[in-house]
C-alpha cells in the first residue's frame, strides 16, 4: 500500500558504508530504525512546511515584500530565523536518511506526495508540496499549557491563546500582500503555528527518545531534539510579540493584547517553561518539556495532531497510510535493556 513511497536505498548502501568506514556496519535494532525512520518522515514534513515558509517569509533577495516586513515588526530578525530553521529542518531530513541508508536501512522517500498546490505569491516556486499551510486550524494551546503549573502527561487540559480556525499562514495571492493588517494577521497565525509545530518536534523527540534502545540512535534523537528545542524557544518569544501592543482585527481573528490586563497565563515576556508538575504531583514542580509521554507526544500523536491543523488537507490516503505505518511502528518500539 505504499507504493514506491518508502523506497529501498540498495545500491546507495553498500557505498555510503563503504564511504563512512568502520564501525558503521552493526545493524541498527529493530525498534530504533523504526523510531528513526518515523523522524526522517516528521522531518521530511517540516522540511517541506518550513520551506513554503522560507520562500515567501525568509531573508529576502532585495526589497522585503509585505509579509517579509510583517515578521520583521515581530522581530527585526524574524526572516533569517525562518531561512535558518528550514536549513535545519532539511539538515535534519538528510542526516536521518542518510544514517538509515549507511546501515543498512531503507530511507524515507515522500517525493510521490508532493502533490499540493502551494502559494501563487510571487516568491513561492510553484512545485507540488507535502503540506498545505492555507487551512490551518493552530493549535495555540502550547502557549498556555507552558505558562502553568500543570503537566498533560498528568492529565492537565489547556485552554487555546486564539482560535485560529481554518486560515492561511502565508499568502496565497499577490492579493495578500497589499492590505497591512491583513498581511500582519497572516504572519502573526504563523508565528503561532511556528511554536506549534516546533513544540511538537520537542515534545516528539523527548518521547520517542524513550523508547531508544542504542546509545548511537540516542545521541542522535537528543542532538537533532536539541535543535527542536532551540527553534521553540525563539518562536515562543517571537509569537509573544504579536501579541502584545495594540490589537489587530483581521476578518474576524483578533490578536489582543496578552498584558493588558495582566495575566500569567498569558504574560508575554514568561518564554521559558513554567516549572509544573512533573512524574507525581507530589513531588516539587519543575520546568520541563511536556507532552514526554506517548499518549501525548509520540508518533502516532503528533499525527494526529499534524492531521486535525489541517496540515494535510487535501493528501491522498497512501499518504495517511504511509505516515500512519511508520508512526504505529515507531510507537511500537520499546527500549531494550
Ligand atoms: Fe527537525
Ligand atoms: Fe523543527
Amino acid at each position: 500500500m505504499t507504493g514506491g513511497a518508502v523506497a529501498m536505498g540498495a545500491g546507495m548502501l553498500s557505498n555510503s558504508k563503504a564511504a563512512l568506514g568502520e564501525g558503521f556496519d552493526r545493524n541498527l535494532d529493530r525498534g530504533d530504525a523504526a523510531i528513526l525512520r518515523f523522524l526522517a518522515a516528521a522531518e521530511l514534513v517540516e522540511a517541506d512546511l518550513w520551506g513554503q515558509y522560507a520562500e515567501l517569509g525568509g531573508v529576502a533577495n532585495g526589497t522585503p515584500n509585505a509579509y517579509q516586513n510583517a515578521f520583521m515588526n515581530l522581530d527585526g530578525d524574524g526572516p533569517q530565523y525562518i531561512t535558518s530553521n528550514t536549513l535545519d529542518e532539511v539538515s535534519h531530513a538528510d542526516f536521518l536518511n542518510a544514517y538509515l541508508a549507511s546501515k543498512g536501512e531503507s530511507p524515507v522517500n515522500l517525493d510521490a506526495f508532493r502533490t499540493l498546490q502551494g502559494s501563487k505569491a510571487t516568491g513561492a516556486q510553484n512545485i507540488g508540496r507535502l503540506t498545505n499551510l492555507m487551512h490551518l486550524t493552530v493549535d495555540t494551546s502550547w502557549y498556555t499549557r507552558y505558562r502553568s503549573t500543570t503537566n498533560p502527561d498528568l492529565g492537565a487540559t489547556f485552554p487555546q491563546a486564539l482560535n485560529i480556525t481554518n486560515r492561511s499562514a502565508i499568502p496565497v495571492t499577490d492579493a495578500d500582500f497589499d492590505n497591512p493588517t491583513h498581511i500582519q494577521a497572516i504572519a502573526d497565525i504563523a508565528a503561532f503555528h511556528f511554536g506549534s509545530i516546533e513544540q511538537g518536534g520537542t515534545s516528539l523527540y523527548a518521547a520517542l527518545s524513550q523508547k531508544v534502545t542504542g546509545a548511537q540512535a540516542l545521541e542522535i534523537t537528543l542532538g537533532i531534539g536539541g535543535s527542536e528545542i532551540a527553534h521553540f524557544l525563539e518562536w515562543v518569544d517571537f509569537a509573544g510579540n504579536a501579541v502584545q501592543g495594540p490589537p489587530i482585527t483581521d476578518q474576524g481573528l483578533t490578536f489582543p493584547d496578552f498584558n493588558d490586563p495582566p495575566n500569567p497565563q498569558l504574560q508575554t515576556n514568561l518564554i521559558f517553561p513554567i516549572p509544573c508538575e512533573f512524574i507525581n504531583a507530589n513531588l516539587p514542580k519543575c520546568a520541563v518539556i511536556r507532552p514526554l509521554t506517548d499518549q501525548f507526544a509520540g508518533a502516532q500523536a503528533a499525527v494526529q495532531s499534524l492531521t486535525a491543523s489541517g496540515l494535510f488537507s487535501g493528501q491522498s490516503k497512501d499518504f495517511f497510510a504511509t505516515l500512519g505505518q511508520l508512526a504505529e511502528q515507531a510507537d511500537a518500539a520499546r527500549r531494550l535493556p
